[in-house]
């Protein structure tokens, strides 16, 4: 029986594909956990080796297609490229492009069209894109080091949840005691990556500014002085942007803050105000109607979360809010991504967190969480309306 021919198992991929291929978000996301899910049931022992052992070399080819120009070759041809032409093009030997893309073929990377001849795929398509560049040379050039790291740290550390960011799986990697914003500033291109990632990771339409009543919470302003929207630990200041672009009449200063080698990248755009400062010192800007941070508490653990919280609330006006927009964790079926964010996030001791967890940090710091807006269902992502305790809402 060993012996017999393969059977030949057929489905509908078309219909599959165009029915996929018009779905939502979430249908496509599902119909791929399901997909995956029924793969991995059916695979051998040798098909588990190879998945996993693998890994490592499946980014090492994707870091190689980036330094030979491969996927943007293959994208701007819009059809099929020789091998010997993929040589030409790249300036390598047509042996060693043969040999990249049977393997791109089979992680569907590219397609082969014939002997020795490719085009591209969606995947090719995804990778050419800015927001995929830039997160990929983050996670090649900066984070692979603290997973290599992660293991022997936490044996090191008796395997306790880390939460002390003196010490992490991202400084033993590098073999440093900076922080991890410092270590940025050694790597080559490690910061320009980093804040390209952060300012093009999300749609604009998958954003606070989708579901949060700005309208509402700002009626009645009157005072152009007025710190109006202050982003702390904001990046380049590309949601203070958007926020100004948005709301061009609302009155009020919209300032975006972050530390000094941030700052100094910052982008120039009307109506932005641009403040070096460290948010774990006292916060300057008094008063503020919002003060925002987006992804900046899963940074850190929870005594530095507090500090960070404590700060903001110490220059809060009664009115004030702090809009808190991160990923609120569910008890169960967390996404993979946000799985993977949690435990990248664990090896500079910090992480994702419950609606009870962020409840609690805010409670500690004399904050109050007072409604949750999700503007992402399908990777939990949410913002957090907190008040001084005790300050009445105005909604
Ligand atoms: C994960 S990024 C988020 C950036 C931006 N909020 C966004 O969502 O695109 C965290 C930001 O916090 C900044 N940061 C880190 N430590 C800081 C500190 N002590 N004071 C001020 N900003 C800091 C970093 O430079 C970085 O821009």
């Amino acid at each position: 029986m060993d012996a017999a021919a393969p059977t030949a198992v057929s489905f509908d991929e078309a219909s599959l594909s165009q029915l996929a291929a018009t779905a939502d978000r979430a249908t496509r996301r599902n119909l791929i956990v399901s997909l995956r899910r029924m793969a991995d049931s059916l695979e051998d022992t040798t098909g588990t080796i190879h998945r996993f052992a693998h890994l490592d070399l499946e980014r090492a080819m994707i870091q190689i297609g980036y330094d030979l120009n491969i996927f943007k070759i293959l994208v701007d041809a819009d059809g099929v490229k020789t091998a010997e032409e993929l040589a030409k093009d790249t300036g390598a030997d047509t042996e060693l492009i043969k040999r990249i893309m049977r393997y791109y073929n089979t992680i569907n990377v590219a397609r082969e069209a014939g002997p020795y001849k490719y085009v591209a795929t969606n995947t090719t398509k995804n990778l050419i894109s800015d927001v995929c560049k830039a997160a990929m040379g983050h996670f090649w050039d900066l984070v692979s080091k603290e997973y290599q790291a992660l293991p022997e740290f936490l044996k090191k550390n008796g395997y306790r949840n880390p939460t002390d960011e003196t010490d992490t799986a991202l400084m033993m990697g590098w073999d440093t005691k900076k922080p991890p914003f410092q270590i940025m500033l050694d790597v080559p291109n490690a910061m320009e990556d980093f804040h390209q990632y952060m300012a093009l990771r999300r749609d604009v339409t998958l954003s606070w500014l989708s579901v949060y009543p700005v309208r509402d919470v700002t009626a009645g302003l009157t005072d152009p002085d007025r710190p109006l929207y202050v982003n702390v630990g904001g990046g380049i200041g590309h949601q203070c942007a958007e926020f100004r672009a948005q709301y061009p009449n609302i009155p009020g200063r919209v300032i975006n803050q972050d530390l000094p080698d941030t700052v100094e990248r910052g982008i120039q755009a009307e109506g932005v105000e641009h403040m070096a400062h460290d948010f774990f010192q006292p916060q300057p800007v008094k008063g503020a109607k919002i003060y925002f941070m987006r992804g900046v508490p899963h940074d850190h653990p929870p005594h530095k979360v507090r500090v960070l919280f404590q700060q903001i609330a110490a220059a809060m006006a009664p009115d004030s809010v702090l809009l808190v927009d991160e990923t609120v964790l569910p008890a169960t079926g967390v996404s993979h991504i946000a799985a993977c964010v949690d435990l990248t996030m664990m090896g500079i001791a910090a992480m994702e967190r419950t609606e009870a967890e962020w409840r609690a940090l805010a409670e500690s710091a004399g904050l109050e969480l007072v409604r949750l807006y999700t503007y992402n269902a399908l990777d939990n992502e949410t913002v957090m309306e907190m008040r001084l305790a005790g300050a009445k809402s105005s909604l």
